[in-house]
């Protein structure tokens, strides 16, 4: 199976960026270990700051792969663009975050991409996209 962990907006900094919410392991620490317990699966990586460059991943890949793990990060809450991607192609996406987003501020609530998704997982940490990966195999 092929599948690709899309990630957007400042979660490159993960492992840095506000540990006590998102955590103090860094995603590369986090894919690595994921990758050693999945062999059997083509799993690839990609994170971008810019809206724009997510869609296009989101068009490259849908069309081929088994499946799609997005943390769209802020531009969930913001991007109908993103949601747009998500309706055009044709691969399922579950949508990831590391934080229960219900449980935090009002504009974490809404989602672009729910509406499209295959599901939903958040709230677990990192976890949250192993659990995302497993619902693909
Ligand atoms: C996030 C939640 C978003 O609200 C936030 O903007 C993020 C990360 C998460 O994984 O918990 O950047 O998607």
């Amino acid at each position: 199976k092929k599948i690709i962990i899309i990630n957007g907006p400042n979660l490159n900094l993960l492992g840095k960026r506000e540990p006590n919410i998102y955590g103090s392991l860094s995603f590369t620490e986090f894919f690595d270990t994921v990758k050693a317990k999945y062999p059997k699966v083509t799993l690839e990586h990609f994170q971008s700051n810019i809206e724009g460059e997510l869609i296009t991943k989101l068009q490259e890949v849908g069309f081929t792969y088994d499946g799609i793990v997005l943390n769209a990060a802020a531009y969930t809450h913001t991007s109908i663009g993103i949601g747009d991607a998500v309706k055009a192609i044709e691969t399922p996406v579950v949508e990831v975050h590391i934080s229960n987003t219900f449980g935090r501020e009002a504009f974490r609530h809404e989602s672009f991409i729910s509406p499209n998704a295959k599901g939903v997982i958040l709230g677990f940490g990192l976890q949250s996209y192993e659990l995302a990966i497993q619902s693909f195999l």
